[in-house]
């Protein structure tokens, strides 16, 4: 195969996005088209100020700008962009079902399927279809069944290349992954295609960090890693609760655990609960993948990271009302951060919203601030989970602009997200505006808990 000159993003999320740009970015003799259904998501992606493009991320808005209209295009065509395209990646959302079998558990591959046949009708020359999106093992075997069974005999190789990078570090982990990872079939064809998709990324990446493995492997360790680190987090979680309960403290645990190199420091803060799209839906996909084949065991032992993370959003939640003298009724709380961790605009799974849940059905009256979550969303991630009317919620809470106003006549404040302005804001005046006692609940253990007691704040740390 001669080298690749043309790519087609099917997708324009917050994956397909920045990765797309990156890829333009350092490969500016490949021209690459992103298309996603979306009208409304190509548009903010074209938007002439390039700062309101539509995923919020650190130095996302200068990648696009410097290769946007030269090889970066955005574009609701999908089918002249899939007609084109020598090498197609697929990067639509793949979200857990939330109806039928598998329901709550398996992902849903409904977007996935209608890539597949929609490359197939429209395809007329030989492609390599590579997977982006998050997905659960053997989604490879189902495209390429759709795409051999109702294409027109065009020839589709079909690749797991899986996505690692983070959300709020998204262009810094793409410029300089820790690895990339292809999955490809071990026939020549495969191997052809495998080292099309190495040649791309060997523009920027060291070739020692491009490992190649087979299709399952590649597909495996996708879930694999995201359940490694959410473990991680469930596991320092599961200490904060005894910690309360003695004199330990979770930070001087963690950071003496992380200095043991087989350890290491990395993901071993304690919070409220993990979020995001992947961690939850990755160890689902395990353990509905384990269940099916009748490893109960196995999906036992993964489902209980996902337990241990629900139990630490409730305790969370309950905490605060216990604290405030077991009833929150009518009582105005204060959410500072909604996203699911900082530097992101992105809410999927985020804390705040089953915290804000729990908090709702006690009666509480919540108010909302966050630097880069617009009011429509979290409404939405309110209104998604459907435990009560949309007016209910709009009624319960509101979504303030100015994080002043929103802590006034507060009895209580929670941190639910790791902002940095956060840590500048003047807590004095913040504490002078609130109703006494003024309580702090950090739900991410950000501020400076010692010296919020000196202005009289009452301070309850996570593990603390
Ligand atoms: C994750 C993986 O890190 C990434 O490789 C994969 O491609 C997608 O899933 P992301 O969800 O963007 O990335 O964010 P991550 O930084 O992993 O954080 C996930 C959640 O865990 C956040 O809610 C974060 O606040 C929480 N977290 C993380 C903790 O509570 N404590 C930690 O020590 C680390
Ligand atoms: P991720 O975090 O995986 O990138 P997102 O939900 O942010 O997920 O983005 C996925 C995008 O894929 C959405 O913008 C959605 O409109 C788009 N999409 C889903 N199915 C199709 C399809 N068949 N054709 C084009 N775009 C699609």
């Amino acid at each position: 195969m001669t080298a690749i000159t043309k790519i087609c993003c099917i997708g324009a999320g917050y994956v397909g996005g920045p990765t797309m740009a990156m890829i333009a970015k350092k490969c500016p003799h490949i021209e690459v088209t992103v298309v996603d259904l979306n009208e409304q998501r190509i548009a903010a992606w074209n938007d002439v100020d390039v700062t309101n493009i539509p995923v919020y991320e650190p130095g996302l808005s200068d990648v696009v700008a410097e290769a946007r209209g030269r090889n970066l295009f955005f574009s609701t065509d999908v089918e002249s962009a899939i007609a084109a395209a020598q090498m197609i990646f697929i990067s639509v959302n793949t979200p857990t079902k939330t109806y039928g079998s598998g329901k709550g558990q398996a992902a849903d591959l409904k977007w996935i399927e209608l890539c597949a046949r929609q490359i197939a009708r429209v395809a007329n020359d030989n492609k390599i279809i590579v997977e982006k999106s998050t997905l659960p093992v053997r989604t490879a075997s189902a495209i390429k069944d759709i795409l051999t069974h109702t294409g027109n005999g065009s020839q589709f190789q079909i690749l797991s290349n899986p996505e690692f990078l983070a959300e709020g570090t998204a262009v810094e982990d793409l410029d300089a992954p820790d690895r990339v990872l292809i999955g490809g079939d071990n026939t020549p064809e495969g191997r052809v295609a495998v080292q099309a998709l190495v040649d791309v990324y060997a523009n920027w990446i060291p070739r020692e960090r491009i490992l190649t493995t087979n299709v399952w492997s590649s597909e495996l360790s996708k879930l694999t890693a995201n359940a490694f680190l959410a473990q991680r987090v469930s596991s320092i979680n599961s200490l904060t609760e005894l910690c309360e309960k003695t004199e330990a403290d979770i930070n001087e645990v963690a950071r003496a655990i992380g200095t043991d190199s087989r350890i290491g420091p990395k993901f071993l803060k304690a919070s409220v609960g993990f979020g995001g799209s992947c961690f939850q839906k990755d160890i689902l996909n395990l353990v509905y993948i384990a269940r099916s084949y009748g490893l109960s065991e196995v999906a036992d032992y993964w489902e209980q990271v996902i337990i241990m993370n629900d139990h630490q959003k409730r305790r969370f939640a309950n905490q605060i009302i216990k604290n405030l003298y077991n009833t929150v009724n009518g009582k105005k709380i204060t959410f500072l951060g909604w996203a699911f961790k900082k530097d992101t605009n992105d809410t999927r799974e985020s804390a705040a919203i089953y915290v804000a849940d729990h908090l709702l059905h006690e009666q509480a009256e919540i108010a909302v601030y966050d630097p880069k979550v617009i009011k429509n969303q979290i409404y939405a991630d309110l209104n998604y989970l459907q435990t009560r009317k949309e007016e209910e919620n709009r009624k319960g809470v509101e979504v303030i602009e100015d994080p002043y106003k929103a802590c006034e006549g507060a009895h209580a404040i929670a941190i639910l997200t790791e902002w940095d302005e956060f840590k500048s804001y003047d807590w004095q005046r913040i504490y002078d505006s609130m109703l006494k006692p003024a309580k702090i609940f950090d739900g991410r253990n950000l501020l400076d808990a010692d010296k919020l007691k000196s202005i009289g704040f009452q301070v309850r740390s996570i593990g603390g």
